[in-house]
């Protein structure tokens, strides 16, 4: 069997059996196992290299009934309804149904049910939910394509599912929604403001406490160090001073906040690979996806 598929039985059967499955999702591929084989999801922590500490999203087919996995509030519900399938990710208390190995031990969960239609295809085949990180080792560029994921870990899954790129090319929204509070804590394929547009109140919490792990100061990071501007003409005059300098670099920028998420990690990647010296990336402003982009940058350079 080869690593990468488009096959959805050998898929199944690899969670099924207990293995880990490289998985196509619309933001980013996800490092899967299914949520109740301890062990495969231990094997995902391992992999990724990541503390247990920064606990995994459960991935749920359309036809599943999430109520059975968290507690849904009304902002919850409403969020639910308008945006999944979709890149959003809801924090929410966790019901017993949810084991200790997923959520770090904490008495919240985190669910998404993704729009990717191979990978509804494939959750709508388990009977279980599917615990994915973003299938890259902890801290650096996610994937956004099967290849990448290949790259990144190679036989260290059992196989890929490969789903084609990834549609958004950024990680999900994560809004948590507890009590009486709204918060997004990881912005992504979502917009606050389309958040707010569904539930009056909800605020973003970037500068609070690290909660969630890509709220670390650096994440998402290429192996290149990273430099930001906030236009392409300072991103040229810096690209000519480091040449004076004899240093090599590239500059990273797109037309449209769209088409920077969807381009983003391959473009972090891309330059890893050609060995320049320095990425200048310009900062797009932070309406719609840009918030996101922004966000993933900032880590990239920290
Ligand atoms: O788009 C996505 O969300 C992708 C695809 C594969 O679905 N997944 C993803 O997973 O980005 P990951 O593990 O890289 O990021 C999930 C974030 C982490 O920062 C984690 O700490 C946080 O969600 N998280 C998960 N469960 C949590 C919980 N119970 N409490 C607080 N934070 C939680
Ligand atoms: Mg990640």
């Amino acid at each position: 069997m080869s690593l990468i598929t488009t096959n959805i039985d050998e898929a199944v059967a690899v969670l099924e059996r207990g293995g880990i499955l490289g998985m196509p999702t619309e933001t980013v591929y996800g490092l899967a196992a299914l949520v109740h084989q301890s062990e495969a999801v231990g094997r995902v922590f391992s992999v990724k290299g990541r503390p247990t500490t920064h606990p995994l999203i459960v991935h749920l087919s359309p036809e599943a009934d999430p109520t059975l996995w968290g507690e849904f509030n009304n902002q919850a519900l409403a969020l639910a309804e308008h945006f999944w399938p979709g890149p959003l990710t809801l924090l929410v208390p966790r019901t017993a149904l949810v084991p200790d190995w997923v959520t770090g031990g904490r008495n919240t969960v985190a669910l998404r049910v993704p729009a990717h239609p191979v990978t509804q295809e494939l959750l709508l085949r388990l009977r279980d939910g599917v615990v994915a990180p973003s299938a890259n080792r902890f801290g650096r560029v996610s994937p956004t394509d099967a290849i990448h994921v290949a790259a990144d870990l190679g036989s260290d899954v059992d196989l890929i599912l490969d789903g084609g790129p990834c549609a958004i090319g950024v990680e999900s929204t994560i809004v948590e929604c507890i009590g009486d509070s709204v918060t997004v804590l990881r912005p992504g394929g979502i917009s606050l403001a389309d958040i707010q547009r569904v539930v009056t109140g909800a605020k973003s919490s970037q500068d609070g406490e690290s909660r969630a792990s890509g709220m670390l100061a650096s994440h998402y990071a290429p192996l290149t160090k990273v430099l930001l501007v906030d236009s392409e003409a300072t991103a040229r005059s810096r690209a000519s001073e480091l040449a004076a300098q004899g240093m090599s670099s590239t500059i990273i920028n797109h037309a449209s906040s769209v088409d920077y998420a969807l381009h983003l990690y391959a473009d972090l990647r891309e330059a890893d690979a050609s060995g320049v010296d320095r990425i200048i990336a310009v900062l797009p402003s932070p309406e719609g996806l840009g918030d996101a982009v922004r966000d993933r940058l900032l880590k990239a350079a920290a």
